[in-house]
């Protein structure tokens, strides 16, 4: 599924659909590798996400690595592994035992460890559009979506 987005507020909403759609679908954990470049919006979509399960102030996890948010029932972990360079530095954040949990995990910069992409991963990629400051395409594939 392909959306678009005309601003900052399009693409939290359409973060805060992702959620919806799996909490109609029962799924109460998730890996969503949010994929596009610096500032394109990954941060902006994982703060919808989260919106629809509670007020959360979902900042970014560049240097903490990962952001723990427990809202509305359910445990939500943000990552942004841009600052990771392999496997050794995941195990030594407990990676798996985060990933394994009953949460949804939402990850920035996954594509740096790729072995480490379950096979099941929803990628969400947003791309800019033309020279539209404020447009993104943002793109939905894989899971049960
Ligand atoms: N359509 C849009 N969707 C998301 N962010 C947008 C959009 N238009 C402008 N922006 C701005 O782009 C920036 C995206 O930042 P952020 O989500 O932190 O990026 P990333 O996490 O991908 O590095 C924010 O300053 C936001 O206000
Ligand atoms: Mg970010």
């Amino acid at each position: 599924m392909i959306y678009r987005a005309n601003s900052d507020v399009e693409t939290e909403a359409i973060g805060k659909k992702l959620a919806e759609m799996l909490t109609n679908l029962g799924k109460k954990r998730a890996y969503i590798a949010m994929r596009g470049e610096m500032g394109v919006g990954k941060t902006v979509f994982t703060r919808g996400f989260v919106s629809h399960f509670g007020r959360a102030n979902v900042k970014s996890p560049t240097y903490t690595i990962v952001n723990e948010y427990r809202v509305g029932g359910v445990n939500i972990y943000h990552f942004d592994l841009y600052r990771i360079s392999d496997g050794d530095d995941l195990e030594s954040i407990g990676y798996h035992e985060y990933v394994e949990s009953d949460a949804y995990s939402i990850v920035e910069w996954s594509e740096r460890v790729p072995e480490y992409i379950p096979e099941d991963a929803i990628t969400v990629t947003i791309s800019r559009v033309a020279e539209n400051e404020a447009l993104r395409d943002i793109e939905i594939v894989g899971g049960a979506i």
